[in-house]
């Protein structure tokens, strides 16, 4: 999509369409330029009949060049996320009528580069395997009808292609994209952005003592890889690690899913396909810190090798695992990632995981949970969430949380001994694995990496979250 901004008034614009953002019951007083445009075309519409204004409300007046008003909901409501989302909302809808320019009027937005943002995410289409004409084109120019920063136009559009490469690779299914493929894709990640890359094998895994991660593996007749793309920045500079649970397929392994919806399971990879996606921002950005990316990579399958519930593992720490179910994987693998990823040199942490169904019990599809062991932090990645429009809650780890650890052979489990409150249980448990001078955040993103339905903003299916989260965090450290 190509991106150009004017200042020519909007009758003067050569474009198949414009789109007009309005306020919740203002539109009686609609922009002046409207109301000009639509005696200017004479066109025949009462609006007030036919649009109110709500959130992401769409109003499509057509003719040759089409007009689409959208709904901005109500003026003192009108924050980044809105503002991102409005502009999917029109993305979509004007796809939709195979429009192939748009000019936007930006007068709402204090920073138009979301707009960008909006178009980019808003026209990504999951449909990647289909090869009928079903199949959504994309919109081939975005004329923003305002002022912008050129620097600001590249840093957008280099954000729409991490967030849309990660959603392609959620959207891949495991047998498309297995962890071989991710290494690869990574490796070619490293040789556009000159990161360093380390790939452990299951054998190398299994040698340095990363026995959780290797443990889950062994179920698996794909080859599985523990990750590493670096970015120094300096010798002296703080590193920040950035740790994605890359389960590209989780059956449960011997603790079987249910088979209803167990095809979802292919988006287990979301955090590691967020955190990788982030590299190639970095790359881009080039920060001056240093941030190093752990994923382990696997499947979880229950092949003759796997593990059996009561097994016990010994992660990277030396802390030994007893296995009580299978399906609580992700904990596992990510265990030998922190304790890497600390070797490596981070001492702030931020994990992403699609870890527990009981986020969305707890929070629903739209909210992340978050937990951390420093306010401060913890904190500052809420922050920068918050700028990021992507939603985002603190659930609490107390001391009383520890007794979800309980096991009677080894220094923990990795289940809980009772039901109830399975997300805290989860960052409980990861917690074991970070030192305790360091600063770390788990975002529980199981709610959030996939959405069952479409939004008027967003297709079904992958969301791509904690990019975003993850680059207004590095502005910031
Ligand atoms: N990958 C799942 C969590 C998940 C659930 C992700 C729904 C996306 C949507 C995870 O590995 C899992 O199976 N967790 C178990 C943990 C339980 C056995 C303690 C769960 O949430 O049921
Ligand atoms: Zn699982
Ligand atoms: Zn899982």
């Amino acid at each position: 999509m190509k991106v150009t901004t004017t200042s020519l008034p909007l009758e003067k614009i050569e474009t198949e369409s414009l789109v007009f953002p309005v306020f919740e019951n203002e539109v009686k007083n609609f922009p002046e330029n409207l109301t000009t445009l639509i005696d200017l075309l004479k066109l025949d519409v009462n609006l007030e009949n036919e649009f109110t204004g709500k959130t992401y409300e769409t109003f499509l007046i057509p003719g040759k060049t089409k007009i689409l008003l959208v709904g901005a909901g109500k003026k003192e409501d009108f924050d980044n996320r809105v503002a991102l989302n409005l502009a999917g909302t029109a993305a979509r809808r004007l796809q939709k009528s195979k429009v192939k320019s748009v000019a936007f009027d930006a007068r709402l937005y204090k920073d138009p580069s979301v707009i960008i943002e909006g178009f980019g995410i808003g026209q990504f289409d999951p449909g990647i395997y289909k090869t009928g004409k079903d199949k959504l084109k994309e919109i081939e120019e975005l004329i923003i009808v305002g002022e912008i920063n050129p620097k600001n136009i590249k840093t957008s559009t280099a954000y729409v292609t991490a967030v849309n490469w990660a959603r392609k690779l959620i959207t891949e299914p495991a047998n498309k994209l297995t962890p071989k493929n991710i290494v690869d894709e990574a490796k070619k990640i490293a040789r556009d952005y000159k990161l360093q890359i380390e790939v452990i094998d299951e054998k190398e895994a299994v040698r340095r003592g990363m026995g959780a991660f290797a443990g889950i593996a062994q179920g698996s007749h794909q080859p599985s890889f523990m990750l590493v793309l670096k970015y120094i920045y300096n010798k002296t500079a703080e590193t920040l690690g950035v740790v994605g649970k890359g389960i590209t397929f989780d059956s449960g392994g011997i603790s079987i899913k249910p088979s209803d919806k167990m095809h979802e399971m292919k988006m287990d990879m979301a955090g590691a396909a967020s955190a990788i996606g982030f590299m190639k921002l970095v790359g881009e950005y080039k920060p001056k810190i240093n941030v190093v990316c752990v994923t382990p990579l696997t499947e979880n399958l229950p092949g003759g090798g796997a593990l059996k519930p009561g097994d016990v593992v010994k992660a990277l720490n030396g802390k030994t695992i007893e296995v009580l179910n299978t399906d609580a994987e992700g904990r596992v693998v990510l265990s030998d990632a922190l304790v890497y990823a600390q070797k490596l040199g981070a001492t702030k942490l931020i994990d992403l995981a699609t870890l527990t169904g009981a986020v969305i019990v707890a929070l629903g599809n739209d909210t992340t949970a978050i937990l951390g062991n420093k306010v401060d932090f913890t904190q500052k990645v809420i922050n920068a969430s918050t700028q990021a429009g992507e939603r985002i809650w603190e659930l609490p780890i107390f001391p009383e949380h520890k007794e979800f650890l309980k096991s009677d052979i080894a220094d923990m489990a990795n289940i809980p001994p009772s039901r109830g409150a399975g997300t805290i249980a989860g960052a409980v448990f990861l917690q074991e694995f970070i030192e305790p001078k360091n600063s770390w955040v788990h975002l529980d993103i199981a709610g959030t990496a996939w959405l069952d339905s479409e939004k008027p903003y967003l297709a079904k299916g992958p969301t791509g979250v904690g990019i975003r989260t993850l680059l207004k965090l590095i502005e910031q450290i």
